[in-house]
């Protein structure tokens, strides 16, 4: 499989086949981590990371995977550089291009990041817009993988805002890779009618796609994985809505009981399962909430498998970029 060359902006521009393998070669990339084995296969090569929005888990990553590989990182917010504000973005990308070998762009707008890719003409590597979050994608299959065994047919439930960047993602990778995706969530947050059309055709014949609002709907269930009810972006004043909107669909021990007996929990983080952050505190003295969408309890039980699921992001951020950047088989290094 040659990806090189390739930008990573959304899965819908890969097929079941390209994403089992970056899967594949995140394996690979994970057993040379854990045996202590160096592997700089991409000395010389340098990559930036823009980031608009706020992170933790993909920048880390990022430059993790990137020194792994022995690339040089360069780090750059919006505040710190004239992206956007003295420079439009087309010729920050132009000239981003020229000296660098890949770009990780985090923001806004899924057209920026497109945009970016091609005016940079190198590799762009999607870190989350508004409307995707494709590298949490691989990060989260590997995750299910390693711990099934496979992925083809698991029943896979998405609850609570379901039509952020997040849930648009899984609904799109279930749909490549064939995983049965159930989307609960209130009828006002259930994801954009054309994006469910295109997964039903994409997994037309090999699994299903369902979106529902009824948050009993967790039977036979393998995963269950919730986000935020607020994302990066939205505006302050959506808090006590979406509170009260999504109240019922809340990942708690009753409804986990209700789903297979062998089914884990999965989140992308961060999360507000306790009062440990400074919104969480403000939520708690406004609503009297000490969780949102998922509860301690569950946030911290075995069947929580959301560590391990950030761990992942670095192994298979490695993997997308080694890919985009060279097409040397790692086997024979
Ligand atoms: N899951 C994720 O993307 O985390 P960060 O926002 O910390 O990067
Ligand atoms: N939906 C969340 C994901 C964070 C990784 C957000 O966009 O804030």
């Amino acid at each position: 499989m040659n990806l090189k060359g390739r930008s990573f902006l959304t899965l819908l521009d890969y097929s079941k086949e390209e994403i089992l393998s970056l899967i594949n070669l995140s394996e690979k990339f994970k057993k040379l981590k854990k045996d202590g084995v160096v592997h700089k296969y991409l000395e010389g090569k340098n990559i930036v990371l823009l980031f608009e929005k706020t992170s933790t888990r993909t920048r880390c990553s990022f430059e993790v995977a990137g020194n792994d590989l022995g690339m040089g990182v360069t780090f750059l917010d919006f505040a710190s550089s004239q992206m956007g504000k003295k420079e439009s973005i087309e010729d920050t990308a132009e000239v981003l291009g020229r000296l660098y070998d890949g770009i990780e762009y985090r923001g806004f707008d899924q057209d920026l990041v497109k945009k970016i890719a091609e005016y940079a003409k190198v590799p762009v590597w999607n870190g989350l817009t508004d409307d995707f979050h494709p590298t949490q994608m691989i990060g989260d299959l590997l995750t299910i993988k390693e711990h099934f065994g496979y992925l083809e047919n698991l029943n896979f439930v998405y609850i609570g805002d379901g039509r952020n960047n997040v849930a648009n993602s899984l609904m799109i990778a279930c749909s490549k890779v064939g995983l049965n995706y159930t989307c609960i969530a209130p009828e006002s947050l259930f994801p954009d009618s054309k994006l469910v059309e295109n997964c039903k055709n994409i997994a037309s014949g090999k699994s299903t796609i369902k979106i529902t609002n009824n948050p009993n709907k967790v039977s036979g269930a393998n995963i269950i994985y919730t986000d935020v009810w607020v994302s990066m972006g939205e505006p302050e004043e959506v808090w006590e809505k979406r509170i009260k909107l999504l109240k019922p669909y809340q990942v708690n021990i009753n409804l986990l009981n209700k789903a297979d007996s062998n089914c884990i929990f999965m989140h992308c983080l961060p999360s507000f399962h306790d009062t440990n952050t400074i919104i969480g505190q403000e939520i708690y003295n406004k609503y009297g909430l000490s969780a949102m969408e998922v509860t301690d309890e569950v946030f911290r039980s075995e069947k929580s498998l959301v560590f391990t699921e950030a761990e992942n992001r670095m192994h298979t951020i490695k993997a997308i970029m080694y890919s985009g950047l060279s097409d040397e088989n790692i086997d024979e290094k």
